[in-house]
């Protein structure tokens, strides 16, 4: 693959975030034209462009490049497509990728016939004649969408999931999802150096979020990404990449009172009453590099609220449980939010409930899943000075 290669990558996400993805990608550099589609966002890269937004996107769940576009109504249409597209270049050799297959309003409509079709041509194509039973289980995904008849070819470039950047070595009781609270993060539009505070903050992900967001630089994941396992990878150039993105952000680091890098990081502030919770985060910071820009307490949250100057944004995900559990928390917060209008306030809630106990506005800013339970995103602007 070539530098001038124009590849399309489709970034999923999770649902009722695709407007913030689309944000989170147009800040890509590596990443043109982007367009928001079903589930997602579609992009234009070069082969660098897939590192870059793999590696630097904070909502993308998992993305996957086009290999080819045809169109079929028969079985034999199908085959014949597939049969043209370069899959020696994208699948290692002797391996047998996962098929994914979705059929919409097409005369191929029974996905588990097209699978069986898409798998045995994949099959031949990768075998290898001189050892023709050496094949190595799925270490590939391919995605096959058939949308009126429009056949779309994909490989996965991420493997798993990007919510797993590998950086959150401490997790807490109740850890929220690292996509999700990147989203709240975004959603906040933090200010250039920003003061940020979780006043719940468990194992630390809305900060580690924030910290990273603002710019850190890139950090590959130990298990590493699908692409790298592309027969047209080109891991020299890759690990290139890597070591001109690192010595940027060092440079960054190390002349830290003069470079606008550093006056953009947020102070970030976090406590939570279970010491346990709070060492998980001092653990997840320092991995993360964020420790130094970072003040944690093991205390109730009204013991930190004075530390916290004014005009500072909340990013938090409260407690869930059932409102006798939780009630005495959130009538103390509320009390305390109401005194301290000068805050902007981002609260991710189980329960629109929760936002009429706090006294903030009731109406969901967003609604998302979280580990597969429905919440709001509930915001509170600062009241102007
Ligand atoms: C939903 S969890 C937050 C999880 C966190 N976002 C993460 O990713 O790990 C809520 C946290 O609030 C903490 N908590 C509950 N009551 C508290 C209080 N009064 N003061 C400080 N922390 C409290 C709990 O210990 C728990 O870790």
């Amino acid at each position: 693959m070539n530098s001038a290669t124009r590849l399309k990558l489709f970034c999923a996400v999770s649902p009722g975030l695709e407007a913030l993805l689309q944000q989170d990608l147009s800040a890509i550099a590596e990443a043109k034209h982007v367009r928001l589609v079903l589930g997602g966002c579609e992009v234009q890269v070069d082969p660098v462009g897939v590192w870059g937004v793999v590696l630097r996107s904070r909502l993308t769940e998992s993305a996957r490049v086009r290999i080819g576009a045809f169109s079929a109504r028969t079985f034999d249409e199908l085959t014949a497509g597939m049969a043209k597209l370069p899959w020696a270049a994208w699948l290692p050799r002797c391996s047998t990728p996962e098929v994914r297959v979705s059929c919409t309003k097409s005369k191929l409509w029974h996905s588990g016939a097209v699978q069986e079709r898409v798998q045995a041509q994949v099959h031949a194509r990768l075998s290898d004649a001189k050892q023709p039973n050496s094949f190595h289980p799925p270490a590939a995904r391919v995605y096959v969408r058939i949308d009126h008849d429009a056949v779309r070819v994909s490989v996965d470039a991420s493997g798993e999931l990007l919510h797993r950047r590998g950086e959150r070595t401490a997790v807490g009781r109740a850890p929220m999802r690292e996509t999700l609270a990147a989203a709240v993060v975004l959603a906040a539009a933090l200010p250039a150096g920003a003061h940020v505070w979780d006043p719940f903050c468990g194992s630390g992900t809305m900060l580690l979020e924030a910290g990273r967001m603002a710019g850190v630089g890139v950090r590959p994941r130990e298990g590493g990404y699908a692409f790298e396992l592309w027969p047209n990878h080109a891991p020299d150039a890759y690990a290139a990449w890597l070591a001109a993105d690192a010595a940027v952000t060092d440079a960054a680091v190390t002349d830290a009172a003069l470079t606008e890098a550093a006056a953009a990081m947020p102070t970030l502030y976090g406590c939570d009453h279970d010491a346990k919770e709070l060492e998980g985060a001092r653990l997840n910071l320092e991995n993360a590099g964020l420790l130094a820009h970072t003040t944690l307490r093991a205390c109730d949250f009204s013991e930190m609220a004075a530390e916290v100057p004014a005009g500072a944004t909340i990013v938090s995900n409260l407690p869930y449980g059932r409102r006798a559990d939780v009630g005495d928390v959130f009538r103390r917060f509320g009390r305390l939010l109401a005194k301290r209008k000068d805050l902007d306030v981002w609260l991710v809630l189980g329960h629109a409930s929760h936002a009429d106990a706090l006294r903030i506005p009731p109406k969901a800013a967003l609604n998302l899943r979280n580990g597969g339970l429905r919440v709001g995103l509930y915001h509170r602007p600062a009241a102007r000075a």
